[in-house]
């Protein structure tokens, strides 16, 4: 099946000279926010993307939604560059962002709100255009009489509802979710992803759910990708990413979340903080905080190991594995 939307080793990198390095026409060290990603995501596919805060999700989100350009690297939608694809085309890529009551204006109704996507997709003349509103009412599963509703009425479930609404009225065919139940409580978040999923399959829509929530990924994603400090270090299906994680940094944030269940085994612990984006550690990002580096020894320090295939579809980053040149016995 070709892919919807493919990066290919792409690299975001921020500026962050002071005002004075600039003057002075030096330059600091950039922040690696996203550090040579590649991933491809098929028609009607959902993939998950987790990681710790600041680990590069929502910039990984931007590049593929095209928001932001590429420092190296390329997205494509349907073989094409979203650089130079043309303003209908660009439509069928979308995002959903994760404060709707930032993204909605207070002064307009949901009706308003509503019909201004609605108009731009070449709908015309009042009935027409109401007729559209009231169905993506309809498929959100907000009651009809919401169009005469303003944000600061709606809480925060039918926000997320409504703004899901004004994305779907562009028809697209790709949405980056970025931590869309991040502002909900657990009952609203298990009704999000519910929604999100069947109007995903109902209209074969791709999505990248992005959240540093494990148990919200699990319940919605068919793929998993995990990144750690600006690089993909595991992905593979959600159910044998759960069932059987290889990297480290994967074992170490099921064991977070293992943390409610007595039952589970612990494999890892994850402590501290993730180093800064700014000046990566040397090797393999996440030594300072790998269990198992010691099993490795110093080529952890010294060399990055590639993003390399276990199997088809399940790729891992790190020396443990044999495709990274080192074979390690050690007990999983
Ligand atoms: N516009 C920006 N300018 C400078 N630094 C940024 C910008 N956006 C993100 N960053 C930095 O890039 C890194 C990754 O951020 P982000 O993609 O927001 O991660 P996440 O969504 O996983 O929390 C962070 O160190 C963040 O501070
Ligand atoms: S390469 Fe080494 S430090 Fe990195 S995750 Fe694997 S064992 Fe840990
Ligand atoms: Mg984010």
């Amino acid at each position: 099946m070709a892919a919807l939307i493919e990066a290919e080793s792409v690299k975001r990198y921020y500026s962050n000279s002071t005002w004075l390095q600039r003057l002075l026409l030096l330059r600091g060290n950039d922040i690696q926010a996203v550090d040579g990603v590649t991933l491809h995501i098929d028609p009607g596919e959902i993939v998950g993307l987790v990681g710790e805060s600041g680990c590069g999700k929502t910039t990984l989100g931007w590049l593929l939604a095209g928001l932001v350009q590429p420092t190296e690297g390329s997205v494509s939608f349907r073989g094409r560059s979203l650089a130079s694809i043309d303003a209908e085309t660009r439509k069928k890529v979308q995002l959903l962002f994760q404060y709707p009551r930032e993204s909605l204006n207070p002064r307009h109704s949901v009706g308003t709100i509503l019909g201004y996507p609605v108009r731009k997709m070449g709908y015309t003349g009042e009935t027409e255009i109401t007729a559209r509103v009231h169905s993506l009412l309809d498929v959100v599963g907000l009651p009809r009489r919401y169009t005469d509703r303003y944000s600061f009425q709606l809480s925060g479930g039918e926000l997320q509802r409504v703004a899901l609404a004004r994305t779907l009225a562009l028809e697209p065919e790709f949405i980056v979710c970025d931590e869309p139940t991040s502002a909900v409580d657990m009952n609203v978040k298990v009704q999000i992803l519910k929604l999100l999923a069947d109007i995903s399959r109902e209209k074969g829509i791709s999505l990248l759910f992005i959240s540093h929530d494990l148990s919200a990924v699990r319940f919605i994603a068919d793929r998993i990708c995990v990144m750690y400090l600006g690089k993909v270090v595991e992905q593979a299906p959600a159910g044998q990413l759960f069932e059987r994680p290889h990297h480290p940094y994967t074992k170490a944030l099921l064991d977070a979340i293992a943390d409610i269940d007595p039952q589970a085994t612990r494999r890892a612990t994850l402590e501290g903080q993730p180093p800064s984006p700014v000046a990566p550690p040397s090797g393999c990002r996440f030594h300072p905080r790998c269990a198992y580096q010691e099993q490795v020894g110093t080529l952890c320090m010294e060399r990055g190991p590639e993003l390399q295939p276990l199997s088809a579809d399940h790729h891992v980053r790190c020396f443990l594995y044999p495709e990274n040149g080192q074979k390690v016995e050690f007990d999983q």
